[in-house]
């Protein structure tokens, strides 16, 4: 059987990030309608930032119950994404990061000699495929102004692939907020244009990943 752990973070409604997240569960759906998922979404069932009970149980074995407690939370987290063979993200960029329900999850997830490994990129995730749906409001393609500004792409790719090992692929829409902003046709159609293309993109993506995934 093959499983997916799907994450959704944005919270807007709509959101463009879910959008693209869901046309990848169509075409993910329709290549393996035998496939399982585990669906979390960040923004209407937060996982909390991580505090000092969830830090002690990163170096020792839980004392309290509050200790016990977020221990259960790790161990329910980590336990998802062992045991997803594909990984699918999607998360709006806020203050040119990620959205912090998403830091969140990161931080309560990664768990040392569990999820991440001692060595980066020699974990029990090396090689699984992980798609990361991006929503940006501006551009920060390569040569764009504000390309450097981007802490939200990059880190995650650092994060699942370079650390993780996960093979990751960023398919990110750009000038999201054009719309609300300008009525100029033809900045509208950057807009238009990147949505189109990452909209192919996950779907070629959901189907190469679950053409290339079989599990006994
Ligand atoms: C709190 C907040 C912060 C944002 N910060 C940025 C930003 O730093 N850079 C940017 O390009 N867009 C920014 N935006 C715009 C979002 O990235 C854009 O609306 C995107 O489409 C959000 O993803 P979503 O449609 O999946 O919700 C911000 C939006 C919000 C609500």
């Amino acid at each position: 059987m093959t499983h997916l752990l799907h994450i959704d973070s944005s919270s807007s409604v709509p959101s463009v990030s879910r959008h693209l997240a869901t046309r990848f569960r169509e075409a993910w759906d329709e290549s393996r309608p035998d496939a399982t998922v585990t669906y979390r979404d960040l923004a209407a069932e937060p996982v909390p930032h991580i505090d000092t009970d969830g830090i002690f149980t990163l170096a020792a074995e839980p004392q309290t119950d509050g200790q016990r407690a977020a221990a259960a939370l790790q161990s329910e987290l980590t336990e998802e994404i062992l045991e997803a063979d594909a990984l699918l993200l999607s998360a709006p960029m806020y203050n040119w990061t990620i959205p912090s329900n998403l830091k969140a999850w990161l931080d309560q997830a990664l768990i040392l000699g569990r999820t991440l490994p001692y060595v980066p990129g020699a974990g029990p995730l090396t090689g699984r495929p992980a798609t990361v749906v991006l929503a940006y409001g501006g551009d920060y393609g390569a040569g764009s102004p504000n390309c450097d500004m981007d802490h939200c792409g990059p880190y995650l790719r650092t994060v699942l692939g370079k650390v993780l090992g996960y093979q990751v692929e960023l398919i990110i829409a750009s000038h999201t907020v054009l719309p609300y902003t300008t009525d100029d046709v033809g900045e509208l159609e950057k807009a238009v244009t990147s949505q189109r293309e990452a909209e192919a993109a996950v779907r070629e993506r959901a189907r190469s990943v679950a053409s290339g995934l079989v599990r006994a």
